[in-house]
């Protein structure tokens, strides 16, 4: 088993990637990286040329260097973290500790005395007095995966640490102080989840001092093969490249599981593949099953369809609509004209 292989889920989530830092045991990473990894990292953002990509990591270097509470938003496996941690290595607090809680991991009770930590004789079993993550992430960033999930008791109380920047621990009468940054990730689109009553609203706009959307692999598709290569130097051994008809293949897919699935899909090719290349037959790309498909054979009937679909999967965005159809917008308004589609 590599390093890769060797994370823990306990409420924490926790990958390698070619680039990222050493990986910390626990739902809490606070320990300090080694001067060798900083050497090799200082330079390094993780990879990707995409325009999308660049605008993320352009947000991210400029958020470091403050302390604004920042909400990370994107599809399961875009690299949420691996952006936080970016953020992290790139801040002044990078010396710092890294604390990283999955709120969808742990149940409330957990949730708070974690978060908040415990006076003594707060709960049977509490014998002694434990400081929560928050304290313990002072002089670095606290790292709140998937925020939405948080109770609304936690939430309550969190945003008055966002506000106040200070809090009470679980059966405690005295403030605790902190100075800690934020960083929340959240795979639901957190407009939805207010209105859908998953989330508070007022933590929302607490949330969203600076926020930095993630955008899909199939949204950057120019940085398919780049992030397939660095996959491929760290699980080939034998195994030098990707056919051309290999490379197209990744290239096409919709990777409705984003990054993740990609370098899972390469894992298991660089596996399963017998000779010098990975060929199509070694990548098993799964099917997108969510996916409408096309129930015409008319001409008209499927422009209409593959509008309104790539539409759907942009969000009514028509710049990045006209760059998926690969027409001008100009062409695309005309044919939302023609097909009666202009409130699309
Ligand atoms: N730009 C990148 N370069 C290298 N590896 C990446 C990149 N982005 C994501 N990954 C890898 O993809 C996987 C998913 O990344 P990450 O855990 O950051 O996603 P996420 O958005 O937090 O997902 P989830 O919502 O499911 O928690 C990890 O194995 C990570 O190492
Ligand atoms: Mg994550």
């Amino acid at each position: 088993m590599n390093a890769c292989h060797a994370a823990t889920d306990l409420g924490g989530t926790q990958h390698r990637t070619p680039w990222s830092p050493p990986v910390m045991s626990g739902y809490a990473t606070n320990r300090r990286p080694s001067s060798a990894f900083d050497n090799l990292r200082s330079n390094d953002a993780p990879p990707g040329t995409s325009d999308a990509w660049c605008e993320v990591i352009r947000r991210a270097t400029r958020v470091a260097a403050t302390e604004a509470t920042t909400c990370l938003q994107g599809e399961s496996g875009t690299g949420k973290e691996v952006i936080a941690r970016f953020i992290h290595e790139r801040s002044p607090r990078r010396r710092g500790p890294f604390i990283a809680i999955n709120c969808a991991a742990l149940p409330e009770q957990l949730l708070e005395s974690e978060l908040f930590g415990f006076e003594r004789g707060a709960f049977t079993g509490a014998q002694q007095s434990k400081p929560g993550q928050i304290e313990l992430a002072a002089g670095g960033v606290l790292f709140l995966d998937e925020v939405t999930e948080m109770t609304p008791a936690a939430q309550a109380k969190f945003l008055r640490v966002l506000q106040e920047r200070e809090f009470l621990r679980l059966g405690g009468t005295r403030p605790v102080r902190i100075n800690v940054p934020v960083l929340a990730a959240t795979n639901r689109n957190l407009k939805d989840s207010v209105s859908r009553g998953h989330f508070r609203c007022a933590p929302l706009y607490r949330l969203n001092v600076f926020d930095i959307r993630i955008p899909p692999l199939r949204e950057r598709r120019d940085d398919i093969l780049l992030l397939a290569a660095g996959f491929l130097r760290e699980f080939c051994g034998a195994t030098s490249g990707l056919t051309p008809q290999a490379s197209e293949a990744l290239c096409r897919h919709d990777w409705p599981g984003n990054v993740r699935e990609l370098r899972n899909v390469l894992e298991r090719a660089a596996i399963v593949c017998e000779g010098p290349f990975i060929d199509t037959d070694d990548l098993s790309l799964a099917v997108r099953e969510d996916r409408p498909q096309l129930s015409s054979t008319d001409l008209g009937d499927l422009e209409r369809q593959a509008i309104e679909q790539v539409m759907r999967e942009v969000d009514g965005n028509k710049v990045k609509a006209a760059k998926r159809l690969g027409i001008t917008r100009m062409q695309l308004y005309t044919r939302l004209r023609k097909l009666g589609l202009q409130g699309a």
